[in-house]
């Protein structure tokens, strides 16, 4: 269907913003501990996809020409000043490294579409998801992430898990200091629900029973858990940078749609790549649902038309040859097909969800971002 469409770049549009965030992410992660310092700041060396903080800024954008709400812009104007006055280093920063010299960059970038407020939001995002890998690395003892060893085998299971809390903790400061009790809000939520996601995975189902029956809610508590694991943290983001730039009610719900439905499409690829790709490919370990015991997506689709699944999940796929043998019987079946195509009806959606915006390069950049979700390889 993209016919003969010139191809979108969605980093272009937003290239200004994203060519300091990395930088400013390494200012905010900034500790006079020398080895605080680098476990902190280890991820942000690997060049990571940055999916959270282009759709954060892209979304800004395009919501900046949406219809306003009369009292949220005061709140925006608030949530501005503040961010103005704290570019340079937050004041904690020299609190621990007196050497620290203000810097500021990050104004000279200033798009006249995207507020300060919203730039830092979308650092703050990618703080609050590297701090989830730096602790998800350790939970499934994965020993590669970005193509470089994990943070974990580097540094130890003690320093990744500190180093993930330190980037919480800064994300914090710098989510109170955007001055925005709702934004505040709803980015704190996103770390209760990480959690609350990664615990429904280590269940990985709702009932503890040894020969579980294929039923509809094990695909609800699946879709559920990733919600929370993934799609919170999109979602929220996006409704928080239509906050932050003053959107009315519609834009606000329009924006968090489109981030909900591409969070469980971004998943959902996820999860089939996990079976689809090799390690090599996806700088991190391939195949490692099934070594982790987790019943993904591809597996409860084919699950649905092959019972005798049923007893390895109930294992968690734990026996001798179970791994294999469940893999064998996913690539057997349309599991794969089908989870493609529940990605696909998710994607559709996102794109959907943001056609009442007005059309502009920015919104054509966060359509792009739905196709390529679709479309990545890693
Ligand atoms: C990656 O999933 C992990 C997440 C999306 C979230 C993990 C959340 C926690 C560990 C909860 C606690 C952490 C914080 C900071 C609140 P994956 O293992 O499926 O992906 P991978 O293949 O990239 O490792
Ligand atoms: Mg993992
Ligand atoms: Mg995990």
């Amino acid at each position: 269907t993209r016919g003969d469409m010139p191809t979108i770049d969605p980093l272009r549009i937003v290239a200004k913003e994203m060519k300091f965030l990395t930088g400013n992410i390494r200012k905010l992660l900034g500790s006079g501990h020398p080895s605080l310092d680098r476990a902190a700041k280890y991820y942000t060396q690997a060049e990571g996809k940055h999916v959270r903080p282009l759709i954060v800024l892209l979304m800004s954008r395009a919501t900046s020409l949406c219809p306003k709400t009369p009292q949220r812009q005061q709140a925006t104007l608030q949530a501005s000043a503040a961010i103005d006055s704290s570019l340079s280093p937050l004041s904690v920063l020299s609190d621990f490294n007196p050497s620290a010299t203000p810097e500021s960059e990050s104004v000279l970038s200033t798009d006249p579409d995207i507020l300060p407020s919203q730039r830092r939001l979308a650092e703050i995002t990618e703080l609050i998801h590297t701090a989830s890998l730096l602790h998800d690395d350790v939970i499934d003892h994965s020993e590669s992430r970005r193509g470089s060893p994990s943070a974990n085998l580097e540094f130890g299971n003690k320093m990744a898990v500190l180093a993930g809390d330190f980037l919480l903790g800064r994300a914090s400061v710098a989510l109170a200091r955007l001055r925005h009790a709702e934004v505040i809000e709803l980015l704190a939520t996103v770390i209760a629900n990480l959690v609350e996601g990664e615990f429904m995975q280590l269940k990985n189902t709702a009932r503890d029973e040894k020969n579980p029956q294929w039923s509809e809610e094990a695909l609800t508590y699946y879709l559920q858990k990733t919600y929370l694991k993934t799609a919170s943290l999109i979602s929220k983001s996006c409704r928080a940078a239509a906050l932050l730039g003053g959107s009315d009610a519609a834009t606000v719900d329009a924006a968090y749609m489109y981030g909900k439905n591409l969070g469980l499409a971004f998943q959902l690829v996820d999860d089939l790549l996990d079976y689809t790709r090799s390690g090599q490919e996806l700088g991190k370990p391939a195949g490692a649902d099934l070594e982790l015991g987790l019943a993904t997506a591809p597996l409860l689709f084919a699950w649905k038309t092959m019972p005798e699944l049923g007893s390895l999940v109930g294992r968690k796929f734990e026996k001798e040859g179970d791994v294999a043998r469940a893999r064998d019987l996913v690539m057997q079946s349309d599991g794969i097909e089908q989870t493609r195509a529940l990605a696909e009806d998710y994607a559709e959606r996102a794109i959907a969800a943001i056609s009442i915006f007005p059309d502009s390069e920015a919104k054509n950049g966060l359509v792009e971002m739905a196709v390529k979700t679709l479309e990545r390889k890693k």
